[in-house]
């Protein structure tokens, strides 16, 4: 471990100080600009290698940063412990998921505000989180479980599970490894590709690849954004998802706050409640995923104990005027969040996919006006890209606003129509 020479001045005693955990991740600049606008110190822990690649900016709002290796989670939970304890946290942040139970552990053991730590790898290991719905009837998809493709070939066949079915990976995240299958035939593929990333690679992390076989839960989808605190849970808004077809689910976009039916809705906040308190989260913000049927019965897909990604807190905060970030600082430092909605608008983001992955030759200019508040490319012409298979292989992203979910779907809509995203061809 590690620390800055800043860590060791002595700070405004009445300043209250935070640890984010890892906060290169698209959450991560939300959290720290907030934690300025509310006069809070931004710490940062991470690892000095990953530490190097942060972008200036993000560097310019990290008062402290402790170094350590998340690969070995005993020693990274010893080191940031002394840590807080010697520079006086007083809450902790999980911003990247993959360590959010890491987040759980350590508020635990400082006494800071969290969430039960007994369930902190059931917030993150989808195994896990399956076991615990179906202990406390939440509504999720059908699930089952093996270690490799011949026994769940065996324990699909078994359940009375039909196809489609859902196979993911207990442990990864942005939609990698996981694939929708249609027949028996297709079963050892798709174990193949959810078992073929062992390690997240920015820190290493081992990732538990057991498999998962779910029911395929058809219809839309939509995650239900939260703030808890002391165990109250506060939903802020429902986000309209959208993800491609066909084998791979790639998110292409989100809209906020989602055009549903009032019972739709009321549906939506029941299953995220009964998610959240299965989970036992008690302080912090929760994204939880849930796919709703052609009947409107909901099922919940995941739940995140940690901030929602893909600028998802921007968009909430552009529709409804509700600070997430702030809300989830405030209730890590065991403060009543600021929840109140101040306006009724919509907002949205669009992910801009290559039709397949290979070489990028060119895109066209990204759109500007009105409705649009930001666009970014994220690859240039030159550049290998993966294909719209899982959220890796985006390109470029737009944000816009609007009026309405239904007007900013539709510039949305018009906008991405109006990108050409052209890729080397091969002879
Ligand atoms: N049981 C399911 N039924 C239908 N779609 C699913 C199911 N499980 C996952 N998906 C789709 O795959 C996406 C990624 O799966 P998810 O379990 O959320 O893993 P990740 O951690 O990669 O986000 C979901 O957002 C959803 O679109
Ligand atoms: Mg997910």
């Amino acid at each position: 471990m590690s620390t800055h020479l800043t860590d060791l001045l002595e700070g405004d005693p009445t300043v209250q100080k935070v640890l984010l955990i890892e906060a290169d991740v698209s959450a991560g600049e939300d959290i720290l600009t907030a934690a300025a606008e509310l006069g809070v110190e931004a710490h940062v822990a991470t690892h000095e290698d990953v530490f190097r690649s942060y972008r200036p900016e993000l560097k310019a709002k990290i008062s402290g940063t402790v170094f350590t290796d998340f690969a070995d989670p005993q020693t990274a939970l010893d080191d940031l412990a002394r840590f807080c304890r010697e520079t006086g946290i007083d809450g902790i942040v999980a911003c990247w998921e993959f360590l959010s139970p890491l987040a759980t552990r350590l508020a635990d053991r400082l006494g800071l505000p969290g969430h039960r730590p007994e369930l902190a790898d059931a917030c993150r290991n989808k195994r896990l989180m399956a076991e615990v719905f179906a202990a406390h009837g939440v509504p999720a998809p059908r699930t089952v479980v093996a270690q490799d493709p011949g026994e769940l070939a065996r324990r699909v066949a078994e359940s009375g599970l039909g196809f489609p079915l859902v196979v993911k990976p207990a442990e990864n995240a942005a939609s990698i490894g996981v694939s929708v299958v249609r027949s028996a035939a297709e079963l050892p593929e798709a174990a193949r590709l959810a078992q073929s990333q062992t390690h997240k690679t920015s820190h290493g992390l081992a990732l538990d690849i057991t498999l998962l076989a779910q029911e395929h839960v058809d219809g839309d989808e939509f995650s239900v954004e939260s703030v808890i605190f002391d165990g109250e849970i506060h939903h802020l808004t429902i986000t309209e998802k959208l993800t491609t077809g066909g084998t791979s689910r790639a998110e292409l976009g989100h809209t906020v706050p989602a055009d549903t039916a009032p019972a739709v809705g009321a549906a939506l906040y029941a299953a995220a409640t009964a998610a959240i308190r299965a989970l036992g989260l008690r302080n912090g913000v929760a994204h939880t995923e849930v796919k709703v049927s052609g009947g409107g019965a909901p099922k919940v897909i995941e739940v995140g104990a940690r901030p929602p990604g893909d600028h998802i807190m921007r968009l909430v905060r552009e529709a409804l005027g509700i600070d997430e970030a702030r809300a989830c600082l405030q209730t890590v430092l065991g403060r009543r969040p600021d929840v109140a909605p101040r306006r009724r608008a919509a907002a949205a983001i669009r992910f801009i996919t290559a039709p397949g992955a290979g070489v990028l030759r060119w895109t066209s200019a990204l759109p500007c006006g009105d409705h649009v508040i930001a666009t970014a490319m994220s690859k240039m012409p030159g550049d290998e890209v993966g294909g719209p298979y899982d959220n890796m292989g985006r390109i470029g992203q737009i944000m816009l606003r609007g009026a309405t979910a239904a007007e900013v779907n539709k510039v949305a809509a018009e906008a991405m129509e109006a990108i050409t995203v052209e890729m080397v061809t091969q002879w």
